[in-house]
């Protein structure tokens, strides 16, 4: 499928311009229907029943997770269904058998979502380094490297910033992770979606995604293991090999990590997704969104009053940017050029509050996230219509 032919997929991109793909993205028309057909045609609980239409839903199903998992390149691994990123990073803080003393490294670069939990860890007596980067938001590998210890048990980092845009060298990492025998997660939210992603190739541990913001429904993400080793959250129907009254064998495999019904409708129209998208081609949508990127960024920066965060370095990127328009508070623009232009972005600090600090714009920012049905006259109306907001704040 060509890439500018998917835009009648989208229905909701005839009346608004929608640039907050990063918090959500939109949904294609054949992954609603997907799930609709499982809904109206085969529903029908998993793994259990032996009826017609249980088997129907079972092979579906597991077609299904395992489309998910080839998607990131991970027939290597296990994957755990989970309801997003947040729920799977936190498997992984809740799931690995920490000792006092052991340590977690990662980055000021983090969502909440990537930070919090390694945080929470100190409660067990886990030491936590952060490694920040330069005022503009920038990693220096040097300084990753130097944080590792002998007694650094998981190093955690995002793909590519919610906030920023940018792309870090997670193949990079990750051999400096093996050298120095600390396992590598790697926060896929914004990479999964946006960059041809391949588990194996990046050598990480952990890889964690979600769903809702790759064409698919809300409520479903994944959790890639190398291995899994993990201990699950949940233990119950499903998830175990037998029980007695004295205990129970857990399951082989990524099932030990599925006690109880899992989101069928959610995973069937997920690998709907993940399938749409590479009917396109994950090549392409990378090229799409930095040349989108590049465009916004060339537009705003040319702009008297408005400031486009993040360092200079052209590296790769996502379709991300964030700004700030002078004389305004943030929400206060994103509301005027929805208001003006059915142009929605979003604002604040992303859930990247320690960042956003770090860089110097505690207020946050005005993000723009651009996606597969994102068009470049799209991104010249956003333009013009900041151009002439910012004209009005200074
Ligand atoms: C980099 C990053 N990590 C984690 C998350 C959390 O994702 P979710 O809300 O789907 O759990 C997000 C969401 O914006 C994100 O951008």
């Amino acid at each position: 499928m060509k890439i500018e032919d998917c835009r009648t997929d989208f229905p909701i991109t005839r009346d608004l311009i929608y640039l907050d793909s990063a918090a959500t993205s939109l949904t294609p028309k054949p992954v609603v229907q997907a799930m609709v057909e499982y809904d109206l045609r085969y529903r029908a609980n998993v793994g259990r029943g032996m009826h017609r239409l249980a088997v129907v839903a079972t092979h579906r199903y597991r077609d299904a997770r395992d489309a998910v998992r080839s998607f990131v390149g991970g027939d290597g691994g296990a994957l755990a269904v989970t309801r997003n990123t947040t729920e799977a990073i936190g498997a992984v803080a809740a799931g690995l058998a920490w000792q006092r003393g052991d340590r977690v490294v990662t980055t000021l670069l983090e969502h909440h979502s990537n930070l919090l939990p390694w945080l929470r860890l100190r409660e067990r007596g886990v030491a936590v380094d952060i490694v920040r980067p330069d005022s503009e938001g920038c990693l220096d590998l040097a300084d990753l490297e130097a944080a590792i210890r002998d007694d650094t048990r998981l190093v955690a980092v995002t793909h590519a910033s919610n906030v920023l845009g940018t792309v870090l060298p997670v193949r990079e990492i990750a051999g400096i992770c093996r050298d120095r025998g600390a396992r590598l997660l790697v926060d896929g939210a914004q990479s999964a979606p946006h960059l041809p992603v391949d588990v194996a190739a990046i050598g990480c541990d952990y890889f964690c995604f979600s769903g809702h913001k790759m064409l698919g429904p809300t409520g479903t993400g994944a959790l890639w293991m190398r291995r899994p080793d993990l201990e699950p959250l949940f233990v119950g129907g499903g998830s175990v090999e037998s029980a007695t009254a004295e205990g129970y064998i857990l399951a082989p495999g990524e099932q030990r990590y599925e006690a109880g019904t899992p989101p069928i409708a959610g995973v069937i129209g997920l690998a709907r997704a993940a399938a749409y998208l590479r009917e396109i081609g994950m090549e392409t949508v990378r090229r799409h969104e930095e040349r989108l990127a590049a465009r916004l960024i060339d537009g705003l920066a040319a702009l008297d009053g408005v400031t486009v965060a993040g360092p200079d370095a052209s590296g790769e990127r996502i379709g991300v940017v964030s700004f700030t328009v002078e004389g305004m508070h943030p929400h206060e623009a994103a509301q005027v050029l929805d208001e003006a232009a059915a142009v929605l972005v979003r604002s604040g600090h992303h859930c990247c509050q320690p960042l956003m600090e770090h860089i110097g714009l505690p207020d946050g920012t005005v993000r723009a996230s651009t996606y597969i049905y994102t068009t470049a006259e799209e991104v010249d109306t956003m333009i013009a219509t900041v151009e002439e907001i910012s004209r009005r704040a200074t």
